[in-house]
């Protein structure tokens, strides 16, 4: 069954543009999705239909059977969490401690269980010597840190990340690609915006998007195999992918593509 349901939705912000054109897609419960494309091709503006922030002037929004409209967009927002392209949009909290309960609090997480996953979700990104800091001091890495953390801990079934790893270094990044692997085995539904395609190599499936309109949609690996998607959309195949669709030997050829996109 579809997790999600986007039917023929359309979103403009002014007259002059359409930042959605009659976007179709189903997302299965427990699939990763990686979403591509260039600056402004209407990546966060979808993220941000799917959550409920933006209201589609055309089409409908199903989460798990549910329409996503007014009256159920308050308890929906509590089954998809969203981590924004931008940390500081989603500082409310005088500490740290305060914006990463602040997903917990709304979804009504008793006391003694709200300590505990501040405490385990700053440690596995590392903040917890900061629980009591300002977050308007932070590094913007830092607050990305929080800002995931604070995502995580409200464990909502899907997750979506705007480019939300784009100022970890790379250590940070790593552990966390990690954690959200092992969440998806667990079943949670994965949504990942980025422009490192190395990144979109762990998604079952990779949606680009072209000027608000679904330029590609197909799981990982033949869409990997479509390089002309890729160069429409002035996409980069990763390194190793351009290195292996030039091989000649279509055994190697095979068993690298086999290797390069071993999970
Ligand atoms: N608040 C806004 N008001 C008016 N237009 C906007 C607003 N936010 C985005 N847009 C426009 O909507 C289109 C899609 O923007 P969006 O932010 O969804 O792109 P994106 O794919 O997330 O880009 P990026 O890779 O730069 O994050 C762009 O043309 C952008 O100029
Ligand atoms: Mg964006």
């Amino acid at each position: 069954m579809s997790m999600i349901s986007v039917k023929d939705v359309s979103f403009s912000y002014n007259e002059k543009k359409q930042s959605l054109k009659n976007i179709y897609l189903e997302i299965e419960k427990g699939d990763w999705i990686a979403i591509l494309g260039h600056n402004g091709s209407g990546k966060s503006t979808l993220a941000k239909t799917l959550v409920g922030l933006l209201e589609p002037q055309t089409g409908e929004i199903v989460i798990d059977g549910i329409v996503l409209n007014e009256d159920s967009a308050f308890e929906l927002r509590k089954r998809i969490g969203i981590v924004f392209q931008n940390p500081d949009n989603q500082f409310v909290g005088v500490t740290v401690r305060d914006d990463i309960a602040f997903g917990m609090e709304n979804l009504c997480v008793p006391r003694e269980e709200m300590i505990d996953r501040i405490d385990f979700y700053a440690k596995k990104v590392d903040m917890q010597d900061y629980l009591d800091k300002q977050p308007s001091n932070l590094s913007g890495g830092q607050k990305q840190r929080v800002a995931i953390a604070g995502i995580l801990a409200m464990r909502s079934d899907v997750l979506i990340f705007d480019e939300a790893t784009s100022m970890l270094d790379p250590f940070t990044k790593n552990d966390l690609i990690e954690y959200i692997k092992s969440l998806n085995k667990e079943g949670f539904t994965i949504i990942m915006i980025t422009h490192d395609v190395n990144e979109a190599l762990l998604a079952d499936k990779i949606l680009i998007l072209n000027q608000g309109e679904v330029y590609a949609y197909d799981d990982t690996v033949n869409l990997l195999k479509n390089k002309e998607a890729f160069e429409k959309s002035h996409l980069e195949l990763p390194l190793a992918l351009q290195v292996a669709s030039e091989l000649k030997d279509d055994m190697i050829k095979d068993k690298l593509w086999e290797y390069i996109l071993m999970k």
